[in-house]
Order: structure tokens, then C-alpha cells, then sequence
């Protein structure tokens, strides 16, 4: 705990916003056009992760800024018969920096397994892309008193034999999936005790001094109000935003938030 709090100040904070399937290509640009003259000062790092056909526009859009342009999902294959799919070099390739990878939207309605996580955040990492690597549990499995044994079991399967040199390069956001999209933040506590034993799941992985330097993000209802109090805690490296990554003004309050004290 104690070392948590001295590390923290060494690990990049990252606010990334999850648009999920919002906003059109002009949409798009609109909005970051709206965003970049407000986090232009922040201190952490900041990325917008967009709609697949967003991100050329995205990434033209904030060339000379600050924001990083994430993707929401990638292939694990280079190319092929994988109709619908898009590759990490077709991403790689317009300039894109970051991918979510595993959000629970993809594992609760699009059959994402946590052996696919695997592949996808390899194939990411090999190609040079930054994931953002979802884990989190159901109400039901906290309810049930499981939530460690969910979280280690996703933490071991997602990044099973991802290389500690690779673990610099890797992203990861806890979201409680009761959590997303319902207005019901996980209090600062409930995140800095999953994001605490995140950590600690990963010293057992790939050693101290790896896992002290991985971000770890928030995410879940995240917005302008709640996320000075969440980002201050120890464990919390930064956020996953959805909804309020929408509004301009909002995204940039949970960007500011990450240069208060704590
Ligand atoms: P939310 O979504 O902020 O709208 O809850 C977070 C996410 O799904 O990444």
C-alpha cells in the first residue's frame, strides 16, 4: 500500500474515452476539434478511443495536439478470410496508438472469450499498439463474493504469455461491469481494493518492479463529479470513460482532475 502510493507518481495516468458505437466520421471530428483547446495543458496522457470508421478522420483531426487515437477492438490475424474484422497493421497503419481490447460490451454481446482477449492483445502488442486490456466482474459475482477469483482468472488468461518487456507497453482497465453505462460508480474504495489486488496479481506474474510501472485505469460511470475522488487513490492510474468522454466539457474536467493533488 505504502509503496503503491510511492510508485504511483511514476506510472503514466491515462484518461482514454470510450466512445463505443457513437459519433460519425464529421461527428467525430467536431467533437475532438471541441476536446484538444481543453486538455492542451493536461498532465496525464489522453487518447479517444473511436468507431472503427471514425479513426482516419480521428487521427487526422488531432495531428499537432495532445490526444491519442485509440481503436475499440483489432484482429488477432494479419489478414485473411475473417470477414467484418479489421487487422492491428490495418490500424497501425493510419496512425492509431492504443486498442481496447476485452471491454465487457464485447464479452457480453459479441462472445469475446478471454482466450480471444489473449490473441487480440498479442497480436496488438506485436504490432507494435498499445492494449487496453478490460477486466471486471458481474453483480452477481460480487455479490457472490468472487470478485478476486474472477479478476485473477481474466488477469492470468488475458495476458498469458505476454512478456514482461511486453507489460510496458500494456494498459489495464478495471471496469465493474455493474458499474458501466448504469450511473452506479464503484466508490473510490471498491476501486482502489480491485485495483490494489490487480496489481498484486500482477507482481505474481511478471515481478515488482513490472507490475508497479502498469497503469491501471478506472472505468465505470467515471464522470466530472466522481473522478478527482477515484483518481486520487493509489491504485488508480487513470480512467476508461464512457458516456462522459461524449461531452467536451466533461471529459476535460475527469483530464484536469488527474493534476489535483493527492
Ligand atoms: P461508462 O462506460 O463511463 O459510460 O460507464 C465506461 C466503459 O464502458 O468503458
Amino acid at each position: 500500500m505504502i509503496l503503491d502510493a510511492l510508485t504511483k507518481g511514476m506510472r503514466k495516468t491515462i484518461i482514454a474515452g470510450n466512445w463505443k458505437m457513437n459519433k460519425t466520421p464529421s461527428e467525430a471530428k467536431a467533437l475532438l476539434e471541441e476536446i484538444a483547446p481543453l486538455v492542451k495543458d493536461a498532465k496525464c496522457e489522453v487518447v479517444a478511443c473511436v468507431p472503427y470508421v471514425d479513426l482516419a478522420t480521428a487521427v487526422e483531426a488531432t495531428k499537432g495536439t495532445n490526444i491519442k487515437i485509440g481503436a475499440e477492438n483489432c484482429h488477432w490475424e494479419e489478414k485473411g478470410a475473417y470477414t467484418g474484422e479489421i487487422s492491428t497493421g490495418m490500424l497501425k497503419e493510419i496512425g492509431v496508438e492504443y486498442v481496447v481490447i476485452g471491454h465487457s460490451e464485447r464479452r457480453q454481446y459479441f462472445g469475446e472469450t478471454d482466450e480471444t482477449v489473449n490473441k487480440r492483445t498479442k497480436a496488438a502488442l506485436a504490432a507494435g499498439l498499445k492494449p487496453i486490456v478490460c477486466v471486471g466482474e458481474l453483480l452477481w459475482e460480487r455479490e457472490c463474493n468472487i470478485t478476486n477469483e474472477v479478476i485473477a482468472r481474466q488477469i492470468k488468461l488475458d495476458l498469458w504469455d505476454v512478456t514482461p518487456e511486453e507489460m510496458a507497453n500494456v494498459v489495464i482497465a478495471y471496469e465493474p461491469v455493474w458499474a458501466i453505462g448504469t450511473g452506479k460508480t464503484a466508490t473510490a474504495e471498491q476501486a482502489e481494493e480491485v485495483c490494489g489486488f490487480i496489481r498484486s496479481c500482477l507482481k505474481e506474474m511478471f515481478g515488482l518492479e513490472v507490475a508497479a510501472a502498469v497503469t491501471i485505469q478506472y472505468g465505470g460511470s467515471m464522470n466530472d463529479q466522481n473522478a478527482a475522488e477515484l483518481l486520487k487513490k493509489p491504485n488508480v492510474d487513470g480512467g476508461l470513460i464512457g458516456g462522459a468522454s461524449l461531452v467536451a466539457e466533461k471529459f476535460a474536467a475527469i483530464v484536469a482532475a488527474t493534476a489535483l493533488e493527492y
